[in-house]
């Protein structure tokens, strides 16, 4: 003979289940680790750099002459036109000159 476990039976044992599982996680995320150098334009930079990523994608850029202006603006552009980053055009030079003076 075989057993069968009534479909009621078995959907309130799976509720039961799931209910059993449900139980809130609670988790503290850890703080921002990077933060923007203070400077003029910090404002400009902080409204349209800091929707999609961190700080950290600043910071950990390579350093020196060969990667100032030009450098800045290119990624600047970058985040525009590849990323789909909405910013103003009259904001550009604004941030490429924090950028440049800065990092
Ligand atoms: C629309 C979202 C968005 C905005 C706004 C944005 N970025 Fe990015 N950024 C990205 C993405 C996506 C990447 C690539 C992430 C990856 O490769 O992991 C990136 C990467 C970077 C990197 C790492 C180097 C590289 O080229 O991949 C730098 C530096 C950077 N962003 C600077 C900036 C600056 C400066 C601004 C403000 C002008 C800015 N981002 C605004 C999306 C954005």
């Amino acid at each position: 003979m075989r057993y069968r476990i009534p479909t009621t039976l078995a959907i309130v044992a799976g509720l039961g289940f799931a209910a059993a599982h449900a139980t809130p996680v609670a988790f503290t995320l850890p703080g921002e680790t990077a933060a923007f150098r203070p400077g003029a334009n910090l404002d400009v930079v902080q409204n349209n750099c800091t929707a999609c990523h961190s700080a950290d994608y600043i910071k950990t850029q390579p350093r020196g002459e060969k990667f100032k202006k030009d450098f800045w603006a290119a990624e600047v552009t970058k985040m525009i036109k590849v990323y789909g980053a909405p910013i103003e055009e009259a904001d550009v030079g604004k941030i490429v000159d924090y950028l440049s003076a800065n990092y």
